[in-house]
């Protein structure tokens, strides 16, 4: 954890600022440290007071294990390997959806390992962006759902951005904070959307990419966000669709391969991968091959457009991207006016 984020950081019961007691810290060489704003001063370590407001050092500090303690009621969060942590550990020992599904995205997650020499590619947000038309992201961004931190590194390397990423799983927590552990603009939280440790009006955008139709109360995850969203924020979502705009052979198609949820969201992850791992290849043949092939002819660009997959590298590149639609306990679908419902 980058001290820092305490600026952003609040009690979950009364949101008021929480004060950081350190008890393991590493010293980290950061990228674009002179881009961060100088803090209020709630980051300042008690046993460190020669560094008290020097926001340069503190930027090279990692806080890998410790406490948060609210500074109104007294409740305490922990920090532990580098994450400060808003949901109960290991989650309820029942089986709830949020339990499930923070253990089959952390698996998945569990499996990138970031490797620091890789150059940012393009990724999810720069889709959504382009879909979209979104403006330039400025300001304190939040990733909703920030998965295994690949936008959210992305977003951080920008020279307005400061980005914190909340994540449910471990496995998502963990990568992220391996991947973004060199940027001084980007953090990670574990935390529930539908209950988020920030003031109200703390950011200046907020994107949230193929999450909220995972939450069992999306509508709760939503208000936090507009909660949370500075007066004129933007907040950009993207939510699988219902498919009631198109033809009655796509809805049938999307009813009979969502049939088979009803199993592969019981498997254990290890088997769904290997399973999606092995349908791989077949996925690619039926959609990422004839999309690179029928978008070269107009009459038929608008249905390779529309075919799912698409943008499949490879032949065993889907096996995450199938994981994700067969693992995933909860699944809504949204049609237009649905979708604007939820962010009214
Ligand atoms: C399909 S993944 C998308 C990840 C990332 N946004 C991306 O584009 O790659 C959905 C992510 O949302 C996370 N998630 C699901 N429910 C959540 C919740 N209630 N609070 C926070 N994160 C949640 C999952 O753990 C998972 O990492
Ligand atoms: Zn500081
Ligand atoms: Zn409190």
């Amino acid at each position: 954890m980058k001290p820092r984020v305490l600026e952003y950081l609040r009690c979950l019961d009364c949101r008021a600022p929480l004060r950081l007691e350190a008890r393991t810290i590493e010293q980290v060489v950061r990228d674009a440290v002179e881009k961060l704003s100088p803090c209020s001063g709630l980051c300042p370590f008690p046993d460190l007071a020669s560094q008290e407001r020097d926001c340069a050092a503190c930027a090279g500090l990692e806080v890998m294990t410790g406490d948060l303690t609210c500074l109104a009621c007294g409740r305490q969060y922990g920090i532990s390997d580098g994450i400060p942590r808003f949901v109960a550990s290991n989650f309820s020992p029942c089986s709830s959806p949020t339990t499930r599904t923070a253990r089959s995205f952390g698996f998945l997650w569990d499996r990138s390992k970031p490797a620091r020499e890789t150059p940012p590619r393009p990724y999810h947000f720069e889709k959504m962006a382009a879909a979209l038309s979104l403006p330039v992201f400025r300001g304190v961004v939040l990733d909703a759902g920030c998965g295994e931190g690949i936008d959210l590194a992305n977003l951080a390397r920008e020279e307005h951005a400061e980005v914190v990423g909340v994540e449910l799983s471990e496995g998502g927590c963990r990568t992220s904070f391996r991947r973004i552990a060199r940027l001084a603009g980007a953090h990670v939280v574990q935390a529930d959307l539908c209950r988020l440790p920030f003031a109200d009006m703390t950011f200046d955008a907020v994107y949230s990419y193929g999450v909220l139709h995972h939450i069992a109360t999306p509508a709760l995850a939503a208000g936090e966000a507009a909660r949370i969203s500075r007066h004129g924020a933007c907040v950009a979502v993207y939510l699988y669709e219902d498919f009631g705009e198109r033809s009655a052979v796509w809805r049938w198609l999307l009813r009979s391969v969502n049939s088979a949820r009803v199993v592969t969201t019981k498997l254990p992850p290890r088997a769904l991968f290997a399973v999606c791992w092995a349908a791989s290849p077949l996925v690619y043949v039926l959609c990422a091959v004839p999309f690179t092939v029928l978008k070269r002819f107009r009459p038929l660009r608008s249905f390779a457009w529309s075919l799912p997959f698409r943008h499949a590298r490879g032949p065993f590149r889907l096996a995450g991207d199938l994981y994700d639609r067969f693992s995933a306990p909860i699944e809504y679908r949204y049609s237009r006016g649905g979708a604007a419902d939820l962010l009214r």
